[in-house]
């Protein structure tokens, strides 16, 4: 993309109240950047002489969306484990018996790298197709030295030749593989000693993630984990409090992580210090939709302290077999009562911020000219359907 003019957009750029809507908008990009963004009628519209042209006739713009937490290389499905759960085990159960993450872990290490790549690419696909231009990758199905590297390599492959940005999370402390049965310290070891370095040397990671939970690591396993990513100049992020409260979300906070994602069950000292340490709350309602959760994360709190709120697919096979942003940002507003302007940010500029990037996510002068436009008028209409929507066009600052 060398110079391309739109006109006559309804463009959320979402800085500012309502949406930051400008009507009957033009954006002026170059060289992937915006350069000028205004009303169409504006005197100070750029002459531009070559160049694309887009005339978005009415309809909305927005930025490309953001999934700021998927586990997308994986191999086969969990199907079986949910209808088991549907005929009365529980997610927990199914864990403690050697299935859950586990199961997943044996189906991803057969798999060859073409194999695991191929699947991983029809879900990356999906979610490009609905106006996604950046997702966050996580390991945690290998599990081992060799296969967690193995699935971030898969996941930054999945970038060649793909109108989209891939940021990619090792999540080594998932889940205790079984070879270490009743040593999660040991594990913890390898964790530090050798995924975190070897992952941080060979540039395969952007974050570190860990699951803070009765079924996955101790707030004592996870500190170690942060100690090491923060040795290895890597910023963390935190599966918190989505089972249980463990003081997740204050953990995460202590390390000013990035992001604390799941939180049903955090508590009020937890947002506080999330509050204060500026860490996104990754809201993920395909999980408490697929594990029928009761439990509501804190929205009300969150929005009180000021704590901005993403959205995202959480994409795996166990919690989340989903590959559509746009039905959560409805599943956040129907199941969680955010407003769909915070749900559009939740996938907009929250997201970006919960992967700490401060060039996408918004539209604005020197941003990234990443942007799709929808078929519909009005912002909530990517709320109000139940269902993938997709946008009629994108542009993305790399084509
Ligand atoms: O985000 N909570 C841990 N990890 C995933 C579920 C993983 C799985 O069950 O395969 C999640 O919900
Ligand atoms: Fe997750």
């Amino acid at each position: 993309m060398d110079r391309l003019l739109l006109l006559h957009g309804r463009i959320a750029t979402m800085r500012g109240g309502r949406y930051g809507l400008i009507e009957d908008g033009a954006i002026f990009a170059e060289g992937g950047r915006i350069r000028w963004m205004g009303p169409t009628g504006s005197t100070a519209l750029p002459e531009v002489a070559a160049g694309e042209r887009i005339d978005a006739k009415g309809a909305l713009v927005t930025p490309l969306l953001v999934d700021c937490h998927t586990h997308l290389v994986y191999a086969g499905n969990r199907a079986r484990e949910y209808e088991m759960r549907l005929e009365g085990s529980t997610y927990q159960q199914i864990s403690k018996a050697g299935g859950g993450i586990a199961s997943t872990m044996r189906a991803t290490r057969a798999a060859s790298d073409e194999a695991l790549s191929a699947q991983t690419a029809k879900r990356l696909d999906a979610l490009v197709a609905e106006g996604v231009g950046v997702v966050e990758i996580k390991s945690g199905y290998g599990l081992d030295v060799e296969n967690e590297l193995r699935c971030l390599r898969v996941a930054r492959g999945l970038q060649d030749g793909r109108p989209v940005r891939i940021r990619t999370t090792l999540l080594g402390a998932h889940a205790l593989p079984p070879e270490f049965k009743g040593r999660a310290d040991e594990y913890v070891d390898l964790v530090c000693e050798q995924m975190i370095p070897q992952a941080a040397m060979a540039g395969l990671a952007d974050a570190v993630d860990a699951f803070c939970e009765g079924i996955g690591f101790t707030p004592g396993q996870v500190r170690r984990v942060f100690e090491a990513a923060r040795a290895h100049g890597l910023p963390v992020k935190l599966h918190a409090d989505q089972l249980s409260d463990l003081a997740g979300a204050a953990l995460a906070a202590e390390y000013g992580a990035l992001s604390a994602d799941h939180l049903e069950y955090t508590g009020e000292a937890g947002i506080e210090a999330m509050a204060k340490a500026g860490t996104v709350a990754v809201m993920l309602p395909g999980a408490f939709h697929f594990l029928r959760e009761t439990r509501l994360p804190p929205v009300e709190l969150l929005r009180k302290r000021g704590v901005p709120m993403a959205i995202a697919t959480d994409s795996n096979p166990g919690t989340s077999p989903t590959t559509s942003l746009t039905l959560m940002i409805h599943l956040a507003c129907s199941l969680f009562g955010m407003t769909p302007e915070e749900a559009l940010a939740g996938a907009t500029c929250h997201g970006a911020a919960a992967l700490g990037l401060d060039d996408c996510g918004v539209l604005g002068v020197g941003k990234r000219a990443d942007f799709a436009i929808w078929d519909a008028e009005e912002p909530a209409e990517l709320a109000y359907g139940i269902g993938p929507k997709r946008p009629t066009l994108v542009r993305h600052a790399a084509q």
